[in-house]
């Protein structure tokens, strides 16, 4: 009777361990492990691979060394002491060592969003994110598309620009930040439009810069012009005001810690001028511009509300890296990859210098508005704030959190 049960057990147990190891025959009763190889060596037990910088080691362990491990890992206060290896694989010790070459991707990627602002400044990132006012965006998209042109060759090229200096300047006075600010007008050789900067100095490392921008001029493109209007509420009042909503919140704000500048650039539907011209004289004086985020085009929703295109040439891994990270914590936004196909605008310009860069977009490629470059770029009915307001958002979690970091691309 005893010699007939067990030899039932036995019957069951084989064909469980085998099917358990996805049809190979394993050893029964070995377990293929990682845990420390210090540890491991502790207890006597023959490590067959191991990552000195990880501090990890390969070993198949017995119950009972398995046991050993546990009590020595109990002795340092630390619970399993080992991580059992899925039994659906058959473990080698060269595939343990690509699972240690995948640990160390995963560590380099974890180290990357490390040092990211602290959990302290979640609130404030998040309270400064309701403060945008779609309202605020419908009245600069306005004010921006009630000018005929923004054109850099028309002969009021900087009506505008001048215009918008004085009303930033006003924003600063009526915000009362008491931290330094400054706004300049930057001139260029290829065009006689100028650019604008606005710069609020880094606290603790103001030679690192985080830049946001977009362009302010327009362009009419038309064949058969029966008029030469350029509004441009899309392309890019739009962005330019979502520029201006994210400053005058970080006005009202805490000084970040590295330097943020709000960027306007002039003459970029003519070749990215400005921005060319700024991006060359930033790399010449060698500045340490940690990342720079593109806003051209936010108003249109092609691809639905909430579903924005994140432009994969030109730009950075890292700064896209870094928008599915805040857009994971704040913005809770729709994220699909697209290209444009060319240097489509100024983000380009700084990618050429070296500088890690990022351009959120209103759709896909295929999906955006194609009233750019005409007379019907204007404040319509497929005009969407909510969704244009998306991207101030972007540009106050992008700005605040690597203003307020020391993450940097490696
Ligand atoms: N906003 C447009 C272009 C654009 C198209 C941006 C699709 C993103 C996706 C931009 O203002 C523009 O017209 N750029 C020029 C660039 C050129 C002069 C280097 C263009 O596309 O022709
Ligand atoms: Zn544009």
């Amino acid at each position: 009777m005893r010699l007939t049960l067990s030899l039932l057990v036995f019957a069951l147990i084989i064909p469980l361990t085998a099917s358990a190891h996805g049809g190979k025959i394993v050893q029964r009763g070995l377990t293929p492990i990682i845990s420390e190889t210090k540890l491991l060596k502790e207890v006597g037990i023959k490590v067959l691979t191991d990552d000195e910088q990880l501090g990890v080691g390969y070993a198949v362990v017995t119950p009972a060394e398995a046991a050993r491990l546990s009590a020595k890992a109990h002795d340092y206060r630390r619970c399993g002491g080992f991580e059992a290896l899925p039994a659906s694989t058959l473990w080698t010790t060269s595939l343990a060592n690509n699972l240690f070459a995948e640990l160390h991707a995963r560590n380099a990627k974890n180290a990357r969003f490390a040092n990211f602002a602290g959990i302290e400044h979640r609130q404030m990132i998040e309270s400064a994110l309701a403060q945008v006012d779609e309202q605020n965006l419908k009245n600069w998209v306005q004010w921006f598309s009630s000018y005929p042109t923004r054109f850099n060759k028309a002969p009021t090229a900087n009506d505008h620009v001048n215009a918008l200096k004085l009303k930033i300047e006003e924003m600063i006075k009526a915000a009362g930040a008491k931290f330094p600010v400054t706004v300049d007008l930057i001139t260029h050789t290829s065009t006689p439009q100028k650019s604008i900067r606005v710069s609020i100095t880094g606290s603790q490392r103001p030679s690192e810069i985080v830049v946001i921008g977009g362009h302010m001029d327009s362009i009419n493109a038309e064949w058969l012009p029966p008029s030469k209007l350029a509004p441009g509420a899309d392309d890019n009042a739009s962005g330019s005001s979502n520029l201006l909503e994210a400053l005058r919140i970080m006005l009202t704000g805490n000084q970040p810690q590295r330097t943020i500048e709000v960027m306007f650039y002039a003459g970029e539907e003519s070749g990215l001028l400005g921005s060319a011209e700024i991006a060359q004289t930033y790399k010449q004086k060698k500045a340490d511009v940690i990342g720079v985020l593109q806003l051209d085009m936010t108003l249109f929703a092609g691809d639905g509300e909430f579903t924005l295109g994140s432009m994969t040439d030109y730009t950075s891994p890292f700064l896209r890296n870094l928008l599915v990270e805040v857009n994971r914590l704040y913005v809770k936004a729709n994220i699909i990859e697209s290209k444009c196909g060319y240097g489509c605008s100024d983000h380009a310009s700084w990618y050429r210098q070296g500088y890690p860069t990022l351009m959120p977009f209103e759709s896909t490629m295929e999906k955006m508005n194609h009233n750019l470059h005409t007379k019907n770029d204007v404040i319509n009915s497929t005009s969407n704030f909510r969704h244009s307001a998306m991207f101030a958002k972007i540009a106050l979690a992008f700005a605040m959190e690597l203003g307020n970091s020391t993450i940097r691309e490696q």
